[in-house]
């Protein structure tokens, strides 16, 4: 045999043999407590709405978001993140089915307790988005421009709505500056110290958010990118970081979280509370859609775009494949 030089004098292919070997020294693992789903509870039908720009997610009746919320705990998910979809008609311009304590996510939320108890953590979105008539994540002014100290109050009101029907976590989504310590002190004034707040803390003006807006049945027309970072910026995500934890944020989350796993790596770095990553809407519908051509291995790539975002520092994940994916890691 020909030898040039001595190489390779190391072996790294060794540790690479056999699925044992490589499962023995995986530094990462997904775990079904790693996992949280969110969900789309739409009032008013009574039958789950196909999404169509997300293949296998729906819009929820009460009765099967109870469903999903049952298979979730089964399949040994941590955390169900709800978001309501309110009629269009009860849609308007200060998001007043958000602090109506028979709006629908108010109603989910409910029912949702009911069903698991303490067995999964309830979530709520927390943000006028859904319920706004044009969609934005605050109210307006007289100029048509979100007002961050106007919308804050109703953010305030929201957090206290949402606990008492039921919220264990209220994750507060709409980039308002001050949205954090407000909350904390809505919560904290009604006796809720209890409630704990998962802070959307690096939240960008992300394209990837398109099928989500027709999930949520959003009218807004324009962008949010007053509120929402500019995807250029690392700085602007280490200062929401650092805000966030000093108005008092449990835990923190980066979103999107595939085309950001560098920002999730710092702040996992930097952080000592626990740190979640959303893989949004369009993360889930480009993986689909390819896979639906023929294009991947769908299995194999939800398992790689989730384990590298573990990998960059996510303790745990919000993904719509959270309930599927658990059960296959059950079954492992
Ligand atoms: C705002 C909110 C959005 C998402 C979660 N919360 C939309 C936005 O900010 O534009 C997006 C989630 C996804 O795309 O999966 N309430």
């Amino acid at each position: 045999m020909t030898t040039y030089g001595s190489f390779p004098g190391t072996r790294p292919r060794r540790l690479r043999t056999t699925p044992t070997m490589r499962r023995m020294v995986a530094e990462t693992r997904l775990h079904p407590a790693d996992l949280i789903l969110p969900a789309f509870v739409r009032e008013g039908v009574s039958e789950p709405v196909p999404i169509e720009a997300m293949p296998g997610v729906v819009q929820h009746t009460r009765d099967s978001l109870k469903k999903a919320a049952a298979e979730a705990v089964a399949a040994g998910v941590s955390g169900i993140m709800l978001f309501g979809v309110p009629e269009e008609s009860k849609k308007d311009a200060v998001g007043t089915a958000g602090t109506d304590p028979d709006g629908i996510l108010q109603v989910a939320l409910r029912d949702v307790r009911a069903e698991v108890g303490d067995d999964l953590l309830v979530m709520s979105d927390l943000c006028l988005d859904e319920t706004t008539d044009h969609g934005h994540c605050g109210v307006l002014d007289e100029h048509g421009s979100v007002d961050n100290d106007a919308t804050l109050e109703r953010y305030a009101e929201m957090a206290q709505v949402q606990a008492d029907a039921g919220a264990h976590v209220v994750g507060p989504s709409g980039m308002m500056d001050g949205q954090i310590g407000v909350i904390r002190d809505a919560l904290d004034q009604i006796g809720r110290e209890d409630v704990a707040i998962l802070a959307y803390t690096v939240k960008y003006a992300s394209a990837f958010y398109g099928p989500f807006r027709e999930a949520v049945g959003s009218s807004l027309k324009g962008d949010r990118k007053t509120y929402q970072q500019d995807p250029a910026n690392v700085r602007d995500a280490l200062r929401e970081l650092a805000l966030d934890l000093e108005e008092g944020a449990d835990m923190v989350m980066v979103k999107p979280a595939g085309p950001y796993l560098d920002i999730l790596a710092r702040v996992a770095d930097e952080a000592n509370v626990p740190v979640a990553a959303y893989q949004i809407s369009g993360e889930y519908s480009m993986i689909e859609a390819a896979a639906e051509k023929g294009w991947i291995d769908r299995d194999r790539a939800i398992l790689e775009s989730l384990t590298g975002i573990r990998r960059a520092g996510a303790r745990n994940i919000l993904t719509y494949w959270a309930t599927e994916v658990a059960q296959k890691l059950g079954r492992q």
